[in-house]
C-alpha cells in the first residue's frame, strides 16, 4: 500500500484528478482553468455533470459514473490522498465520464460556473456540531447560498449522514428556508418498499459502513433550492 505521500503525488499525475490552488489571491483573482468549460474541454460531451462533495475516496462518485456513462461526475474533497482510491479505480475501470479535484468547498464558485451542475451529492460530511463551528456545516444557508452559483435551477441536492444534530439542523435551516424536502428519511435502511430510496440505499460511502457498523442510523434527505 503506497504511503501518504505517495498518493499526493500519484494524484496529480493521474489524467482524471485535478487540484485548485489554496493560494489567496489565486482565489481572489482567477477562475480554474476548466470553469464553465468541463463539458466542452474535459468530459467532451454535453451530458449532465454531478457532484460529490466531501467526496473522500469517493465511492458514490465512481459507483454513480459506472451505473450512468451518460452523465458526468466530480468527487471534490480537500484530501487528495483519500480521492486517490477513487481516482486510481476509475482509470483501471477505464471510465471516461469522471474527474477528482482537490479543493476546499468554499472554492466551488471559482472551478463551476453558473449553471454548470445539475445535481449536488453531500455525504457523511463533517457534522461540525460545537454551536461555535455552525458556519462551517455544509448545509449552513451560506453554503447553500454558495452551491446556487453554479446548480442549475431546482438542480437536486442529497444529503447522507450519520449525525442527529446536524442532520435536525439541516432540516432547521430548510424550514426556515421554505424549502420542502423531497425525500427524507431518519432511518434509511429501516425503510421498506420505498422504491425512491433503493438507489440511495445502494451505494454505502467508508464511512457509511463504519457508521453502519457501529449501530447509527443513517440520515437521508433530498431538497431543491428555489
Ligand atoms: C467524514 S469524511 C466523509 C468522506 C466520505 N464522503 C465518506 O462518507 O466516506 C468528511 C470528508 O470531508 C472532507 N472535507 C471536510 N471539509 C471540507 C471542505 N471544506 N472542503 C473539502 N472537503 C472537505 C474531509 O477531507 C473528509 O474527507
Amino acid at each position: 500500500m503506497p504511503t501518504k505521500l505517495q498518493k499526493f503525488e500519484a494524484f496529480k499525475q493521474f489524467k482524471n484528478s485535478f487540484a485548485y490552488s489554496y493560494n489567496d489571491y489565486i482565489i481572489k483573482n482567477s477562475t480554474f482553468s476548466a470553469y464553465g468549460k468541463w463539458n466542452k474541454e474535459y468530459f467532451n460531451n454535453n451530458y449532465p455533470i454531478i457532484i460529490e462533495i466531501a467526496c473522500g475516496r469517493g465511492e458514490y462518485t465512481v459507483n454513480l459514473a459506472m451505473r450512468y456513462l451518460h452523465q458526468n461526475f466530480i468527487g471534490i474533497d480537500y484530501k487528495s490522498n483519500r480521492m486517490w482510491v477513487g481516482a486510481k479505480q476509475s482509470i483501471e475501470q477505464k471510465l471516461n465520464n469522471i474527474a477528482f479535484i482537490r479543493t476546499k468547498v468554499e472554492f466551488l464558485d471559482k472551478v463551476f460556473a453558473e449553471n454548470e451542475i445539475s445535481e449536488i451529492w453531500i455525504t457523511f460530511p463533517d457534522p461540525q456540531i460545537q454551536k461555535s463551528r455552525e458556519k462551517k456545516r455544509l448545509t449552513h444557508p451560506k453554503f447553500l447560498a454558495h452551491y446556487k452559483k453554479f446548480l442549475i435551477p431546482n438542480g437536486t441536492i442529497h444529503l447522507k449522514t450519520d449525525n442527529d444534530i446536524f442532520f435536525n439542523y439541516t432540516i432547521d435551516v430548510l424550514k426556515t428556508l421554505r424549502i420542502q424536502p423531497l425525500l427524507c428519511s431518519y432511518n434509511l435502511y429501516a425503510e421498506e418498499n420505498n422504491s425512491k430510496l433503493e438507489e440511495v440505499k445502494s451505494i454505502k460511502t467508508y464511512y457509511e459502513k463504519l457508521f453502519t457498523q457501529q449501530g447509527y442510523s443513517i440520515k437521508y434527505c433530498q431538497f431543491q433550492l428555489h
